[in-house]
């Protein structure tokens, strides 16, 4: 028996209708799992934090610009891949941040992972700044979505914004790759709350 073909049409439904019920699936996952159950342990937040610190990681920036031009930008390191097929990324955004709007309005954004020499950029991206971009704007070119792309990073994943959830404190936001580029360089890494090789 012969599958019949596909129009372009059918296929954007197809994926439409796989996106809704894994997006629908998923949220329903995230809230069960957020909901409080009798006889669940107290936890320390602040304890809690620093043992997840001793799971050493890359560090990236996360860079965004919504439709009225706002750019947005921040150091992460809950950046993880999430399928190769469709194309899907992941990162968290704390509820309390500034540049939480911008994401949200946000139809595109570009994860960047640091190389080893970046440390200054990463460092200058995790705090709070009137205008982030001033300081470094020769590190920066319009990418997709006219969203700030860092020139040469170890990595860069430009995405469509795919979705966003509901993760406690933070909001999940999940990318489609769109374009994606990667160098040989040095990584730039973290552990128990410090840049290794980069002094106390
Ligand atoms: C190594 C490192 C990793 C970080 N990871 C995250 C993260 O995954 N999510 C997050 O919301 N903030 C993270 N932060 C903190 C933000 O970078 C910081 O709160 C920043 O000021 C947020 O940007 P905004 O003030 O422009 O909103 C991290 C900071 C550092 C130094």
């Amino acid at each position: 028996m012969s599958t019949p073909e596909l129009t372009g049409r059918e296929m954007l439904e197809a994926e439409l209708a796989w996106w809704t019920a894994a997006n629908d699936s998923f949220d329903a996952a995230v809230a069960a799992a957020a909901r409080p159950a009798p006889g669940d342990a107290a936890i320390d937040p602040r304890e809690l934090r620093t043992a997840l610190g001793r799971f050493a990681t890359g560090v990236c920036v996360v860079t965004t610009r919504t439709a009225g031009g706002q750019a947005a930008g921040l150091t992460v390191n809950s950046f993880t891949s999430v399928s190769l097929d469709p194309p899907l990324v992941a990162w968290c955004l704390g509820r309390m941040a500034p540049s939480l709007r911008a994401f949200e309005q946000a139809e595109h954004f570009a994860v960047h992972v640091m190389a080893h020499h970046q440390h200054a950029l990463a460092m200058h991206f995790a705090r709070p700044a009137e205008d982030k971009f001033a300081a470094f704007r020769d590190e920066f070119e319009p990418g997709l979505g006219n969203v700030p792309v860092i020139r040469d990073p170890l990595a860069r994943f430009e995405c469509r914004k795919a979705s966003m959830v509901d993760g406690g404190d933070h909001v999940i936001f999940i990318g489609r790759v769109e374009r994606f580029a990667h160098a040989e360089r040095e990584p730039l890494l973290f552990h128990a709350g410090r840049f290794l090789g980069h002094g106390a």
